[in-house]
């Protein structure tokens, strides 16, 4: 069966032009080689949602496994949960993606350089260091599998649910109109548990970003169609803060005025 049905062929032509062209390393020396006020935002928010939010905070142990959707080549959000959870799934529908997320885990000399945005979580507090970190993360960390946001089970054949989910600048990247964001963010939210929790932390008003010579489309997002389309994936909006645009466009070849981070909680009772 074709699971795509209810998203426009754009969005089908968006996952082809990620999968056919899209290069983690270019991606990270242009978006991450050095540390920004909008990705210090993000790590904050993750952070202090992570150690202080009652909504995760609280939770018993069994009620705490984390899934981050579309990760991309980036370890370092989820950094920010290794010290919630025991187990952390990431998932990213790229291979290469998947691949560098692999070797940084296993520390091999060929990983991409995160240590600024983990000396970054260091300096939040609990007194840890950036290695203790490091380790930790490498130490929760399940396993990076396939993703597909367009399908109605994104993480097909793995029926899996979670806790929590975070992704970040995903899913208003994979999609070009608020209908298919929606839809997406629909399928999101079903991989959440009864009681879960979801994260989601990207870009306003932004309509593409360039890698070198390629240029990405995105879906142009304002503070309400946020709070619609969560709402319209029957989940509760509990927190949302927004930051303008912090990053010049030399510095971030990408066209959004600002960033925001959402804490939403689906409602249904916990069975345990
Ligand atoms: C701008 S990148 C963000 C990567 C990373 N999360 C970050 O914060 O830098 C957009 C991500 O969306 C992913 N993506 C594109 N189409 C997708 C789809 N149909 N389902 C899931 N993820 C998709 C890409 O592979 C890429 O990792």
């Amino acid at each position: 069966m074709n699971q795509e049905n209810d998203f426009s062929e754009n969005a089908k032509e968006v996952k082809q032009q990620y999968l056919e062209v899209f290069d983690p390393r270019l991606y990270h020396r242009i978006y991450y080689s050095s540390l920004d006020d909008e990705v210090k935002f993000f790590l904050r928010r993750y952070h202090e949602v992570f150690t202080k939010d009652p909504l995760l905070s609280a939770r018993c142990r069994s009620r705490r496994r984390v899934l981050e959707f579309g990760c991309g080549p980036v370890p370092v959000y989820a950094a920010s949960a290794a010290f919630f959870t025991e187990s952390i799934t990431m998932s990213e529908i790229i291979p290469t993606n998947r691949s560098e997320i692999e070797f940084w885990m296993n520390s091999r000399p060929e990983a991409l350089d995160w240590t600024p945005f983990f000396s970054y979580l260091a300096s939040l507090g609990d007194g840890r260091k950036e290695n203790e970190i490091a380790d930790r993360l490498r130490e929760v960390f399940q396993v990076v599998i396939p993703c597909d946001g367009t399908l109605e089970e994104p993480l097909a054949p793995i029926h899996q649910k979670y806790d929590v989910i975070m992704t970040t600048l995903c899913l208003e990247f994979a999609t070009t109109t608020k209908a298919d964001h929606r839809a997406m963010l629909g399928r999101v939210a079903n991989l959440l548990r009864p009681g879960g929790v979801l994260l989601m932390a990207g870009a306003l008003g932004n309509t593409s970003y360039s890698v070198g010579s390629t240029r990405y489309p995105s879906v142009s997002l304002q503070k309400e169609d946020l709070e619609d389309a969560v709402t319209s994936a029957a989940l509760r909006v509990a927190s949302l803060v927004t930051l303008e645009r912090q990053t010049s466009s030399d510095e971030k070849p990408a066209d959004h005025h600002g960033v925001f981070f959402l804490v939403a909680e689906n409602q249904e009772e916990p069975t345990v």
